[in-house]
C-alpha cells in the first residue's frame, strides 16, 4: 500500500458507508446485509488494528515507523463464504488477535496519527473495486467513501455497547470486569471522537441508528430495510 494510491471512482455500484462507536454492532449488522445483498464487505478498524497490533508486537511508537508499518504491512482481507471474515498478515491469520482489547487500545492511538490514516485509505477506497460494497468504520462516510450512497451512523448507549462486549468476551472465556470495560470504551469513543483528523462523526446526511433498545436483529433488520429502499430507487 502506497499513500499516493488513485482512488477507484465509485461508478454505478452502491456503497454502503456504516460508521460508529465501538460495541454498537456494526460488524454484525454488515456481515449480516452483506450476506443478504451479496455486497463486498470490508470492517476498516481491521487495517488500524493491524497497525495496532504490528505497534505492539514491535514496540515501535514513532509517527514516522508507524506511518511506514502502515504503508508497508501485508494486510489482506477476506471472505471465507457463510458469513465469515479473516484478516491476514502475510501468510499469518491475525482475526483473532485483532480482536485483543489492548490491540483495539492501540488501534485508537495509531489511528490518531493523521500519517498512519493517509497511509491506509488507498486500500479502504480500492477494496472491493466495481462490487457493491458495505463498510464500518469511524470515518467511512465523512473521509473514506464521502459519496456513498446510504450513510448510516451506528450507535447505543455506553453501557449497553459495554454490555455486549462483556458477553462477547465472556463467550470466548474471557474474564471480564464490566466498570473496567465501560472506564475503557469511554476512553477509546474520547479519543476517537475528539482527535484532529478525521474524528468519529456521523457523516452529512447519515441515518442515525440508535440500537441501545434493539436486538442484534432488529439492528440489522433496520439497515437491511434502508439497503433495500436504496436499492428499489437505483
Ligand atoms: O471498529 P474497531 O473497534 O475495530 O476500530 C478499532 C480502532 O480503529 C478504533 O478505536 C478507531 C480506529 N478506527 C478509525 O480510526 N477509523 C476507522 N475507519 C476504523 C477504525
Amino acid at each position: 500500500m502506497t499513500i499516493m494510491e488513485a482512488v477507484v471512482p465509485k461508478g454505478e455500484r452502491i456503497v454502503v458507508a456504516v460508521d460508529g462507536p465501538a460495541g454498537a454492532g456494526k460488524g454484525a449488522v454488515c456481515r449480516s446485509a452483506a450476506a443478504r445483498f451479496g455486497l463486498s464487505y470490508l470492517e476498516t478498524g481491521a487495517l488500524y488494528r493491524a497497525v495496532g497490533l504490528i505497534a505492539t508486537r514491535t514496540g515501535l511508537t514513532g509517527t514516522l515507523e508507524l506511518a511506514r508499518i502502515a504503508a508497508t504491512m501485508p494486510f489482506a482481507y477476506r471472505a471465507l463464504g457463510a458469513g465469515c471474515y479473516a484478516a491476514f498478515l502475510g501468510e499469518e491469520e491475525v482475526t483473532l488477535a485483532l480482536r485483543a482489547e489492548e490491540v483495539g487500545q492501540a488501534a485508537s492511538r495509531v489511528a490518531a496519527l493523521s500519517e498512519v490514516r493517509a497511509a491506509l485509505l488507498g486500500f479502504q477506497r480500492r477494496y472491493g473495486a466495481g462490487t457493491d460494497l458495505i463498510l464500518d468504520g469511524r470515518d467511512v462516510g465523512t473521509q473514506v467513501w464521502p459519496d456513498a450512497d446510504l450513510k448510516i451512523f451506528l450507535t447505543a448507549s455506553l453501557e449497553e455497547r459495554a454490555r455486549r462486549r462483556a458477553l462477547e468476551l465472556q463467550e470466548r472465556g474471557e474474564a471480564v470486569n464490566l466498570t473496567e470495560l465501560i472506564a475503557r470504551m469511554a476512553e477509546r469513543d474520547a479519543r476517537d471522537a475528539g482527535r484532529a483528523h478525521a474524528p468519529m462523526a456521523a457523516a452529512p446526511g447519515a441515518v442515525v441508528v440508535d440500537t441501545t433498545a434493539m436486538t442484534l436483529a432488529e439492528s440489522c433488520q433496520a439497515v437491511i430495510d434502508r439497503i433495500a429502499r436504496l436499492m428499489r430507487r437505483s
